[in-house]
């Protein structure tokens, strides 16, 4: 694919003349656009591009790749970067491009009025624009959910041989240990890790659902995973898929205290934006409320905007208290986090 490198002035509308690699001169339509990064793609989102067309005139030009690519590519194309926004999944990722300075902040009372203050970065670096949580699954036939309770239950020995996770270099995984962190600190922590790992019914292999499918299949009795990867099977035309959400439940932590770890998908500008204002209104479009229920019902997630209905598939699962910790404390203990992990040799 080819990328007209432009160079802008303020505002996205003024261009210089400054053409580098593909030669082709920037034509008015060409700046009509922004250059979205982004490591999510569903239907749903082409929708919600249309919309912002039809409202702005502004259209989205996708750039679609895994969040690390995304990252490394406006790296290696420094100032002369085209792209104006990324959206990826999980506060800890968000976290590694601002680590990279790569973000800029921005201040926009239409975001701060729409998103809570926990689902967006405090300096206005990123906002969620929908929400996951990262809950318990257990074999219906095997568990009693009475007897589940807490994620810092999971390190007690009566768990023993019994819990499916995935590897710890999952950012998911990092992001709910660095939660621990922000809450028990690091020592506390260090020692949930010890009982946690060794509890594991197999070494970490698979992804999230396939954590779910194995939990269903009786390779443990407990499953750890995000909420969508549930909705997903539960509305698959696989009966196998459906199956597994017959055998297994979902279960939301603590309840009885902070509530549920969650996390978002998200999104920020980025600081060598070539328009800068457009990718604001971007931003303000996903958090306007018909948009916020595409975004979320795109993967399944919970909307971030306090009365945005709900997918009737998730809704379904239930209504739960959310812990309200601030998803950027993620970022800031993902390091310590990863640390602990290594100690407690979650592989
Ligand atoms: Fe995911």
């Amino acid at each position: 694919m080819n990328i007209n490198r432009r160079l802008f002035l303020f505002g996205g509308t003024a261009i210089t003349a400054v053409v580098v690699g593909n030669l082709t001169p920037p034509t008015l339509a060409q700046t009509r656009n922004i250059n979205l990064y982004s490591s999510r793609h569903y239907d749903t989102d082409d929708e919600l591009y249309n919309a912002f067309k039809a409202q702005t005139g502004l259209g989205v030009n996708l750039i679609e790749a895994e969040a690390d690519q995304l990252i490394e590519r406006v790296k290696s194309e420094g100032a002369n970067s085209p792209a104006d926004v990324l959206i990826t999944v999980d506060a800890g990722r968000l976290w590694v491009a601002e680590r990279e300075g790569l973000l800029a902040p921005v201040d926009s009372a239409f975001l701060k009025q729409q998103i809570p203050a926990n689902r967006r970065h405090p300096d206005g670096l990123w906002f969620g624009f929908s929400q996951r949580a990262r809950v318990i699954f257990y074999n219906r036939d095997r568990v009693n959910p009475a007897d589940l309770s807490t994620y810092e239950d999971l390190a007690t020995p009566k768990w023993a041989g019994k819990i499916l996770v995935r590897s710890s270099s999952n950012v998911y995984n990092q992001s709910l240990v660095a939660g621990l962190i922000a809450i028990h600190g690091v020592a506390k922590t260090r020692q949930w890790l010890r009982g946690f790992v060794s509890n594991f019914a197999r070494s970490p292999e698979g992804n999230d659902t396939a954590q779910i499918r194995a939990c269903a299949a009786g390779a443990g009795d407990i499953a750890i995973a995000n909420s969508y990867y549930y909705a997903r099977l539960a509305k698959s035309n696989d009966p196998v898929d459906r199956e597994v959400v017959e055998k297994v439940g979902i279960f939301f932590p603590n309840q009885r205290d902070r509530g549920t770890h969650m996390n978002i998908s998200g999104g920020g500008v980025f600081k060598t934006a070539p328009n800068p204002d457009a990718a604001i209104k971007f931003l303000e479009h996903l958090a306007g409320s018909l948009s916020q229920i595409y975004f979320a019902q795109g993967n399944n997630e919970y909307p971030v905007v306090p009365g945005t209905p709900i997918d009737p598939v998730v809704a379904g699962f239930g209504t739960f208290k959310q812990d309200d910790l601030n998803v950027a404390e993620y970022g800031k203990n993902q390091a310590e986090a990863v640390r602990l992990m290594d100690q407690a040799r979650w592989i």
